[in-house]
Formats: C-alpha cells, structure tokens, sequence
C-alpha cells in the first residue's frame, strides 16, 4: 500500500492513480482546470481506486445543485462498493459522502473530522470540514479545524500554502483581523498563484472599512485570480469596495463584464454573487435596467429546488425584483412544504433564516416595508445559520435597515445605522444612514454632522 505526498496511508497500489488525484486536488484548491475532469481519468484507469471516488464525491457535495446529483451519488455507490478494500481513514471519507447524499451534512462533517483526527495532514478532510463549515455556518468551526491541525503541519510539507489560507479565512470571519491578514499574505507570498488566500486577505479588508486599500489589494494581484474558478466571486468582493465608495458606475461595469455569467449559465454560484450585487445596487436605488430579467430567467428553473436555503433567497431576490410573482409563489410554496416534510440538515437553516429572509424580500419588494422589518428583526442574529461570510450576510442587515427607515421607523433605523457605523467607521454608507435616521427624527443638526462624515470620507 502506498502513501500520498503528505505521508499519509492509502490502501492504493498504483503511484499514478495517487500522483493523478494529487494533480486534480491542486487544481481544486488552487481553482484552476477541472478537478472532476482530472479525477475522471485517473478513475477510468483505476476504477477501483477508493480516494479517487471519495474524492469525486467530496467534490460534488460542494455543489449544492440538483443537476449533479446522479453523477453524485454514482460516485459515493462506487466508494461503496470498494468498502472492503478501505482503510480506516477512507472509511471514514465513505461514511461522510453517504452522509451528505442522505442531507446529514452536520454528520458529514463529523466523518470527515474523524479522518483528520486520525491523519492531521490529510488535506481533502481539512478543506471538506472547512469549506462545509462555510455553507453551513459554522463560524467557529471554520477556524478551528484548521487550528487543530496547524502546529503539525510545516512549509515543507506540500500543501502548507493552501492550510494557511483556509486558516486565515478562519480567523476572519473570527474577527481575527490582524492574525488572518498576516497569515493569508503569508499563503501569497509561498504561492502566489492563491486565490482563496487573495479572498481571506479581501474580507480583512471588506470587514475592516479599507476600500481603497482593498481596490489595490484585487488589482496588484489581479493576474493570479482573474482567470480562475474563483475569479467570480472576487471580482463580486471587488465591486463591494466600489460601492462602499459610491462608485456605482464602476460597479455596473464590473457586473457587465465579469458577473453576468453569461458564459456560464447554471453555475448558482456565480448567479448568487450576482444577485446579491443587484440587491444591494436595489436598496441604493440604483436603476439596473434589464439586469433583473436576464438574471431571474437563469434562475426560475430552480425555484423548486429546495436544496439549500442560501440559494433559495438569492433566487427570490431575482424574481420580487422582476415582478416574478409566480416564481416567488412557487419558491415559497415549495419551501413551506419542504419544511413540514422533509428532515435533512437544510430544513433548519430553511426554517430559522431561509423563508423569513425570503418573506422579507418579497415584502420589501411589495412596498411593505414595516412588514420586512418585523420578519427580519427577530432573525437578525441567527443570519449564519444561512451559510456563507458575514460579508455575503450583511445584506440581510442592510435590508433591514433599508427597510427600517423607508417604514419610517427611524429609532430602530439610528440604532441600525449607528451599530453599522461602530463596526465600519469609514463606511461612508454607514454614516448616510445614521443622517437619513436623524434627519427622519428632525435632529437636523445631527443629520449634518453625519452627513458631513459621509461626505469627508468619500472625498478621501
Ligand atoms: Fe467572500
């Protein structure tokens, strides 16, 4: 039996199936090329290779979309079947792909955890637990698989690079600001062809308030991301520092040419990070034309999916903004059912921030702006039960807040905004809000002084 380049023990006999699958899982973390592509041909030789279809598994279940769920589940019967032959680690990556195929993703994790406790440098468990614990929420969690592993991991060991990126990303969204920054410059500096280490080093900065030094920051290392799997979401990261400027013009143009996936049509990831863009764009009052439809029609043919509550409220944001009534109809009807019936891990995170969250978009988009506030106020602080960054959540708080103000509540509209503002001081947004809030309660005088923050800084 044979080791991987970390040394850690399959129950592989062929060096190039394990050299194969090597390959396509650093096309995987370092987003480039077609990592299933990869796997598939090394599966073609060595059909009895069981990491190499634990490894087309775990792939998949990253998806969270219906259209790959056949060639899914063929791959965890495959792994299946090669039970006997399994070591005790492959085992346990066995145990998590059939997990996540049955909607126990929390169990899923829970294998994949065993497998690093017995193998510390076992890479595919590690980026698994990371990344699952990013679709469903669990902040801490996100860090801490990372910590738990990290002192036995070193440069030398092939793989370091990518470790301190998901590390860095961790601590991030922990509030350890400073500590992720170093650490996720550190992962460009061994290897600057990064782009989640690109993507830590972004939500420092989008957390942070750093716009301007963020714009940079995507510029300077432009190359290294723009032409890869990732470049998507990042050029949406990019977009959100222009508008926290008032850069609208940039950040239609960014949308225009980099967010439209309009070579990609299906892929729900790129079509969340555009809708989220037009929603915040909407709450700005900015007209974006025809830029609703197009996007709404990629995302109609899955109103029914019910497969993960994130995408369900990007879809309704698509449809209440292109008057889609039906559509909407339908996502909410589907849900409603899908929360009385079915019982996998998604029905929580459906239930708790899904359908509120979708409700308040639809009352938002209705005019009914009381309504959006009362749905959402009471959910505001279980919005990572949604999945995603906090970065990607705050349009759930912005929302309120929006909405909070056009109901004319303006209390709960300054305390909002100030809350904003306390943690993004250099937000020239923010401070918009804290005037609009003063202005509404007629303290003009605070209204101006707000006003005029908001002003210096979008001079600087
Ligand atoms: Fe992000």
């Amino acid at each position: 039996m044979l080791s991987d380049c970390r040394g850690v023990s399959t129950s592989c006999q062929h060096a190039d199936a394990i050299r194969g699958m090597e390959s396509a899982h650093e096309c995987a973390l370092a987003f480039s090329g077609d990592a299933v592509a990869e796997i598939d041909a090394v599966l073609a030789e060595h059909p009895d290779f069981v990491m190499g279809h634990c490894f087309k598994a775990a792939m998949l279940t990253q998806e969270m979309e219906t259209r790959i769920y056949a060639d899914f589940v063929q791959s965890v019967e495959a792994a299946e079947a090669l039970w006997s032959q399994a070591n005790e680690r492959e085992r346990d990556h066995i145990r998590a792909v059939r997990a996540w195929v049955d909607g126990d993703f929390y169990g899923a994790v829970q294998h994949w955890e065993a497998a690093l406790t017995k193998c510390p440098l076992d890479l595919l468990a590690l980026q698994m637990v990371h990344q699952s614990d990013v679709l469903l929420g669990d902040v801490a969690g996100l860090r801490d698989c990372a910590a738990r592993e990290f002192s036995l991991w070193e440069v030398s060991i092939p793989g370091y690079e990518f470790v301190i990126g998901f590390y860095a990303f961790g601590l991030e969204e922990n509030r350890d600001f400073m500590h992720a920054e170093e650490l996720g410059r550190q992962a460009l500096a061994l290897r600057p062809n990064n782009p989640y280490a690109v993507h830590a080093v972004a939500h420092v900065m989008e957390m942070r308030g750093r716009q301007s030094g963020g714009i940079s920051f995507m510029k300077h290392h432009e190359k290294s991301w723009a032409q890869s799997n990732f470049a998507n979401h990042l050029w949406w990261h990019l977009s959100l520092f222009h508008m926290d400027v008032g850069q609208v013009d940039k950040v239609l143009h960014l949308y225009d040419n980099h967010l439209r996936s309009q070579k990609h049509s299906g892929d729900r990831y790129e079509e969340l990070d555009a809708a989220a863009l037009l929603w915040r764009l909407k709450l700005l009052d900015v007209d974006v034309g025809h830029r609703w439809s197009e996007l709404a029609d990629k995302w109609e043919t899955s109103a029914s999916d019910t497969l993960y509550a994130f995408n369900d409220v990007h879809a309704m944001m698509t449809f209440v903004s292109d008057n889609r009534g039906e559509a909407a109809e339908q996502l909410l009807t589907a849900n409603a059912r899908y929360v009385d019936h079915a019982s996998d891990a998604n029905v929580a995170m459906s239930r708790e921030m899904g359908m509120p969250f979708c409700l308040a978009l639809q009352a938002f988009a209705q005019g009914k702006y009381g309504e959006c506030v009362d749905r959402l106020l009471p959910a505001r602080y279980n919005t990572h039960r949604l999945g995603g960054s906090f970065a990607q959540r705050d349009i759930i708080g912005w929302t309120l807040l929006e909405a909070a103000l056009r109901a004319r509540r303006f209390r709960l509209a300054l305390a909002l905004a100030n809350e904003r503002c306390a943690l993004k001081p250099s937000s020239a947004q923010n401070w918009k809000y804290v005037a609009r809030a003063h202005k509404g309660l007629d303290d003009l005088h605070r209204a101006a002084q707000a006003q005029a923050k908001a002003n210096s800084l979008l001079a600087a």
